[in-house]
């Protein structure tokens, strides 16, 4: 590594151990520790993870490193330091947050993500630039440490903020890692890749969380890659899941208990429609029928296709129709169009 490179390393990693005695040592660290044993930090997940915390000062940071040899350019190339417009003069970039620290893959600290402590205190997440050793599209939170447990497990949990992954290795689920709050990139599924063959997706049940892992999935899947998808109660995430639930019902009935990927997708495509409403009921059908259709197994198919047509009660020869003429159109390279007269409604069932 050119020498740039460690020390801007070995500034991490020096900011990150004082960080981290601030917090647990100080009285200066005391509410930052309350706000983080009311989330349910325990000592151990802090210290593994090497939580720390960040003074409110402005040139804090910068007088520390100063004192061990550090220059001011190197810093602020670090994405520590940020520079006045009027002066040019360089102040702390973190100041009074709960301070995370990035690990490459390697297991060396690159970068910070730092967390306000109120409401107020805007962003939520400020995390380090873009710099030549820390991009945010190509990171995943915890790799280094998941990456055996990955191996082992044969399955990566993605996740969708740090926060999840700690929640998840104090509650004993050790394979996690998360995105920064980025999509899925064509970069992480390539580290993902070298390690297992297989994803779940746990991110935030929220319009936004079951978008995000819709499109991660594409990707993964679109590389070879099997996806499945860990659903939670809506509004939760699953930091909030294990603290409201507990690690056991987490491991149990979260991560114990998947949607497969076809049924994750038909899931998503219902969000937000009325399907007493027959246009939203049809495009529903339609879309169901495209995914279900683009299924290798037989036997799958075959499932998912009964469970439609149990559903909407609609005959397994008119879907098994469409099925075709969705096959014939995307032969043919055309959208697939879907008229209303193709499905017959079969009679209710009795009851
Ligand atoms: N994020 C970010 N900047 C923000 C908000 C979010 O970088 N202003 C990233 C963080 O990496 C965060 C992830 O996006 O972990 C997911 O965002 P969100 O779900 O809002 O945060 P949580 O992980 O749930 O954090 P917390 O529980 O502390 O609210
Ligand atoms: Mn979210
Ligand atoms: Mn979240
Ligand atoms: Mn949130
Ligand atoms: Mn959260």
């Amino acid at each position: 590594l050119p020498t740039e490179h460690l020390q801007i390393i070995e500034a991490h990693e020096l900011l990150a151990k004082f960080y981290n005695h601030l917090l647990v040592n100080t009285n200066e660290g005391a509410q930052a520790l309350e706000y983080l044993f009311k989330r349910g930090f325990t000592k151990e997940s802090i210290q593994k993870f090497q939580v720390g915390y960040s003074l409110p000062e402005w040139d804090f940071s910068m007088k520390f490193l100063e004192k061990r040899g550090f220059s001011h350019d190197l810093m602020e190339k670090a994405g520590l330091l940020g520079v006045r417009e009027k002066d040019g003069t360089y102040f702390d970039r973190f100041r009074n947050r709960l301070m995370f620290p990035l690990k490459d893959s390697k297991g060396k600290i690159i970068a910070f993500s730092a967390r306000a402590l109120t409401k107020d205190d805007q962003p939520k997440y400020l995390n380090t630039p873009e710099t030549v050793l820390f991009n945010k599209s190509s990171l995943l939170y915890n790799f280094y440490e998941a990456r055996s447990q990955i191996r082992k497990q044969g399955f990566a949990l993605l996740f969708e903020g740090f926060a999840d992954v700690i929640s998840a290795d104090s509650a004993g689920v050790k394979n996690g890692v998360a995105v920064m709050g980025t999509a899925l990139t064509e970069n992480h599924v390539k580290q993902l890749k070298r390690l297992a063959d297989s994803v779940m997706l746990c991110f935030d049940s929220d319009a936004a969380g079951e978008g995000a892992a819709y499109r991660a999935g594409m990707l993964l899947v679109s590389h070879g890659i099997s996806v499945s998808a860990a659903i939670l109660p809506e509004g939760l995430d699953p930091d909030d899941y294990i603290r409201n639930y507990g690690s056991e019902k987490f491991r149990a009935d979260v991560i114990g208990n998947p949607l497969t990927w076809t049924a994750f997708q038909l899931l998503h495509y219902r969000r937000g429609k009325n399907l007493r409403n027959e246009g939203e009921k049809l495009e529903y059908i339609e879309k169901a029928m495209i995914t279900i259709s683009e299924l290798e197994n037989a036997v799958e198919r075959d499932l998912y296709i009964r469970q439609l047509s149990e559903e909407f009660s609609l005959s397994l020869d008119a879907l098994l129709e469409q099925q075709q003429q969705v096959n014939i159109t995307r032969k043919n390279n055309q959208p697939p169009l879907l008229k209303h007269q193709d499905i017959q409604p079969t009679a209710p069932k009795p009851a």
